[in-house]
């Protein structure tokens, strides 16, 4: 029997130009550039424009990662979209980028594993593939978090932007091959980081809105504690699959919540902090894309190396999180 193997063969982001400083937020909440940049590493995030939604990012971030790979998009068997703020409760963002991309041959479905979502997709489409069902997979992670943050919530508001991120995944051929994953969830922290208002069990109201369970809540503390415990965890598991060691891991690829969160996995896997992808300092926490996002700017910079393994780390609500295992195969 062959054995199929997924590969991700090529990527595309995208960024709205609209930049939300530190000094912009200063004007908004009681807040300042000192106190962000210290518990955040946060500088900058990007923030869509009126009229820009979620499959309009994802779809950019699409349509680069399929001219990259000079593949037309009737090519493609399915696309699956990570994301926590679809364009609606349904029908879902998927089936709104496949009408934009013109790519009518393929199913499509979104995830919902918040910040892990990009990990959860991959995952997902790795088993597809591997399983011989499907050969041209997109995984895009597209996010608008500025239409679920509350300005006037200076705890919350600081730390989130907006962007997409694709990648097409293969069977076969040449690329970042997945070379192994873990995801994990403990639904018992569901209330850490949730949007309350909206669903069944509290459908938009007066009462919703007077409270704004419209907007995100977080338990900063609470989460920060689950996400180094949890994302350490779910690394050594995963380069145990992936028969490495930690020494052997050339890239840290992780979720961009909060530079102190990323120095303590750093520090903990033991890699050099110049191996280490780093875009919360411009970007801030965009969810799904984050992963992605530090991905493509990889690509884009040719820091990736024949034979290097990359490990990618990820947490968000739920809980959720996640890790993976790629190793750079027949790079050019
Ligand atoms: N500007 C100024 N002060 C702020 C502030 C802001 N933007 N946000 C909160 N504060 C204040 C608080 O009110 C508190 O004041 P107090 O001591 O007088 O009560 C103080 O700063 C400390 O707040 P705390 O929440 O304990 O800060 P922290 O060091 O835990 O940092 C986070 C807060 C949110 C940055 C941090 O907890 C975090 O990053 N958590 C993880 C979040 C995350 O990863 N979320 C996404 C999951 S994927």
């Amino acid at each position: 029997m062959v054995t199929r193997r997924a590969y991700i063969t090529h990527m595309g982001s995208y960024l709205p130009n609209r930049i939300l400083t530190n000094a912009d937020l200063e004007k908004i909440v009681d807040t300042s550039d000192e106190w962000i940049v210290s518990r955040t590493g946060m500088r900058e995030r990007r923030i869509a424009h009126e009229g820009e939604f979620t499959s309009d990012m994802g779809y950019q971030a699409a349509k680069k990662c399929l001219e990259n790979a000079q593949i037309d998009p009737n090519e493609v068997d399915l696309i699956i979209v990570a994301t926590i703020t679809p364009d609606y409760l349904f029908p879902s963002t998927a089936c709104m980028i496949q009408e934009l991309l013109g790519a009518s041959r393929a199913a499509a479905f979104d995830i919902q594993a918040a910040c892990s979502g990009f990990l959860y997709a991959l995952g997902t489409a790795k088993s597809f593939i591997e399983s011989g069902i499907y050969n041209k997979i997109l995984v895009i992670g597209s996010e608008k978090l500025s239409s679920i943050v509350d300005y006037e919530d200076r705890s919350t508001c600081v730390l989130f932007g907006d962007g997409a991120a694709a990648c097409l995944v293969q069977e076969g051929g040449s690329g970042l091959r997945i070379d192994a994953f873990e995801l994990g969830a403990d639904g018992h922290q569901n209330h850490l980081l949730i949007l309350p208002g909206g669903g069944c069990r509290k459908p938009t109201s007066l009462e919703t809105l007077k409270n704004r369970d419209h907007f995100l809540k977080m338990d900063g503390r609470g989460i920060f504690k689950h996400a180094v415990r949890r994302m350490e965890q779910s690394m050594v598991e995963t380069i145990e699959k992936a028969n490495l060691t930690c020494e052997e891991i050339d890239w840290l690829v992780p979720h961009q919540a909060n530079i102190r969160i990323i120095d303590s996995l750093t520090k903990r896997c033991g890699i050099d902090d110049s191996k280490v992808i780093k875009t919360v300092e411009k970007y801030g926490n965009t969810s799904a894309s984050s992963i992605g996002i530090g991905l493509d700017e990889m690509i884009e910079k040719n820091l990736i190396k024949e034979g290097d393994n990359l490990l990618l780390l990820a947490f968000g609500a739920g809980l959720t999180w996640g890790s993976m295992v790629l190793k750079m195969v027949g790079a050019k």
